[in-house]
């Protein structure tokens, strides 16, 4: 079953934790229970964003398997609303070093049989829980940005892709991070990072007082304007949303 999406990118301050909230309230308007993974392990931002006090973090869940007293599913999560639960990263960095990097394939399967859809929001950085991360789980979602040094992280990491067969990615361009950054064109880009661009997030989407909308742990997308307002990318966030949801269906599970 294709339902968890792993929201990564190769440089940070990308727009990663943004996006993979809105594209969770897009999974909720289409009546998906969504789980939201913060496995941004030492500077986690879901919690946050979603302005929601939390008991248990992604620790709880790794060090429960490890003594062997793990409890239910929902012992870990916190909800935000009827939709969307998230399952927060841990509050003490100093705990990360001691979640075993498979915790998340167990986490992640154990999700897949409570929710239609799990999102996995990550850092950057290419260490051993990421590169787990990235094997076991079903889709990739690259954000990629107009910025020269994350288009040639980018390039480097799609040859090891190549050179592995491994092709259950996608590229999203997003632009709407920062409207001053577009120094390439969108040729050019394809023609660095060797592949193509599979979705596109314009400089429209860039909203200027995102922070108010974080500090009140509103999703962008869940606002009663948002397809009005933002028109063409929200119908871009739809159709990769969708785009998933057909994944499933071709598959027949
Ligand atoms: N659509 C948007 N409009 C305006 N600002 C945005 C938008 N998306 C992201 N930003 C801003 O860009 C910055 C980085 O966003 P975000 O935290 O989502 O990136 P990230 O890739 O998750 O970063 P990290 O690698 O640190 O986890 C933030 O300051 C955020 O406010
Ligand atoms: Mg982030």
């Amino acid at each position: 079953m294709k339902k968890s999406i792993a929201i990564f990118s190769t440089k940070g301050g990308v727009g990663k934790t943004v996006f993979t909230l809105n594209l969770a309230g897009i999974y909720e308007t289409l009546g998906k229970k969504v789980l939201i993974i913060d496995y941004d392990l030492t500077n986690g931002g879901i919690a946050l964003s979603l302005n929601k006090e939390f008991n248990k973090t992604i620790h709880d869940y790794a060090y429960d398997i490890f003594a062997n007293q793990k409890k239910s599913l929902k012992e870990y999560t916190t909800k935000y609303d009827e939709y969307i639960d998230f399952i927060a990263s841990p509050k003490d960095p100093r705990l990360v070093s001691q979640i075993d990097n498979y915790a998340i394939i167990s986490l992640i399967n154990e999700a897949s049989h409570n929710y239609d859809v799990i999102l996995i929001d990550t850092n950057h950085v290419l260490t051993a829980s990421n590169l787990v991360l990235l094997d076991g789980v079903d889709e990739i979602l690259f954000l990629a940005t107009n910025d020269p040094i994350d288009l040639k992280n980018l390039k480097n990491l799609l040859v090891i892709f190549k050179n592995n067969q491994k092709t259950n990615y996608k590229i999203l361009l997003n632009d709407s991070y920062n409207p001053y950054k577009n120094y390439f064109s969108l040729y050019d880009i394809k023609n660095i990072i060797k592949a193509n661009i599979d979705y596109t997030l314009t400089n429209n989407f860039f909203v200027k007082n995102i922070d108010q909308y974080i500090m009140n742990g509103e999703i962008l997308t869940l606002q009663k304007d948002a397809p009005k307002v933002f028109d063409k990318d929200y119908a871009n966030l739809l159709k990769l949303a969708v785009d998933y949801m057909e994944k499933d269906d071709n598959n027949g599970k």
